[in-house]
């Protein structure tokens, strides 16, 4: 067994995104390097090393309305059930409470199981779907879709203003944006697959036909998390070969504070929300 208990907890910095990265892809995520570099530019990432390895981390990221997302709360396999998530995850939920931040998060079942004892009640239930399609790529759709119209809708569809995070994220050189009828949707890189989301629609049809446009024009795998309650949509998505890869529970700790008007059908990704 590994002396854990007395390695105190410390801010990282973006000269940690390659140790942060190591440790996702050890749990076989799909963040980027580039993802973890926004964690630590835009928001406070703690971590503990065991010598000079990182070894397990949590990060918070601040949002609007006095709302906070937490991810990447991550442990390596050899320093596991000895309390440094549940650390981890308090010293965010300390720097919420001094800030007067509600925290929000998407919980993996093994999340879920650290942070229910820690206060977080359940809101959402969301379902990732992966595509392993081996397509004939056809050309990217046409799409005058632009920034502003996504955060708008983002805006209705989460309650949070998240404007610099998805302007970040379009700016990508892998990164579009696409819609027709109606719908609308972020595609962006990641590791392993390339990820659709957030998708908001004005009906399941729209969403589907939306979904079916961007992988008709992709040649790799790709994965989706779409809420739970879109039944439609899920089912049709099941029905043209998505399959569902695991469940993400939605938790809270705080009072109630983003008003959503409408419900997505995907989410931004369990690291973004
Ligand atoms: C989930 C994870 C972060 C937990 O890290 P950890 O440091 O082992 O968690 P803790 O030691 O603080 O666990 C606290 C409690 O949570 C529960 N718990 C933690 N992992 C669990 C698991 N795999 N299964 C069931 N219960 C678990 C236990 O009640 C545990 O207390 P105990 O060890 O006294 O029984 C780690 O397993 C991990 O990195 N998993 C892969 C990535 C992941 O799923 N991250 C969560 C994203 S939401």
């Amino acid at each position: 067994m590994v002396a854990t208990d007395g390695l105190p907890i410390i801010k990282l910095g973006v000269e940690d995104a390659i140790g942060g990265f190591a440790l996702s892809t050890e749990a076989r995520w799909n963040q980027t390097e580039e993802d973890w570099r926004v964690f630590l530019h835009e928001g406070v990432v703690f971590g503990i090393r065991d010598g000079a390895r990182l070894v397990a981390t949590a990060a918070l990221l601040p949002y609007s309305g006095n709302n906070a997302w937490i991810s990447m709360v991550l442990v390596s396999a050899t320093h596991r059930r000895r309390g440094l998530a549940t650390r981890l995850v308090d010293a965010c939920l300390e720097t919420a409470r001094k800030n007067g931040l509600t925290s929000w998060l998407d919980a993996t079942p093994d999340g879920a199981a650290v942070y229910g004892p820690l206060g977080f009640t359940s809101t959402l239930q969301l379902q990732r779907l992966k595509l392993v399609r081996p397509a004939r790529a056809e050309a990217p759709p046409s799409s005058s879709a632009t920034i502003d119209a996504l955060r708008a809708r983002d805006r209705r569809g989460t309650g949070f203003d998240r404007t610099a995070l998805l302007s970040a994220i379009a700016q990508r050189s892998g990164s579009r944006i696409v819609s027709a009828n109606g719908a609308i949707a972020l595609v962006r890189d990641g590791r392993t697959a390339r990820h659709i989301g957030p998708l908001f629609s004005d009906h399941a049809a729209a969403a589907l036909a939306l979904v079916d446009t961007i992988a008709r024009s992709e040649t790799g795998p790709l994965l989706i998390d779409a809420i739970v309650s879109q039944a439609a949509f899920l089912e049709g998505l099941t029905v043209s070969g998505w399959t569902i890869e695991r469940p993400f529970q939605r938790m809270r700790f705080g009072p109630a504070t983003a008003m959503a008007e409408e419900m997505p059908f995907a989410v931004a990704g369990p690291e973004f929300g």
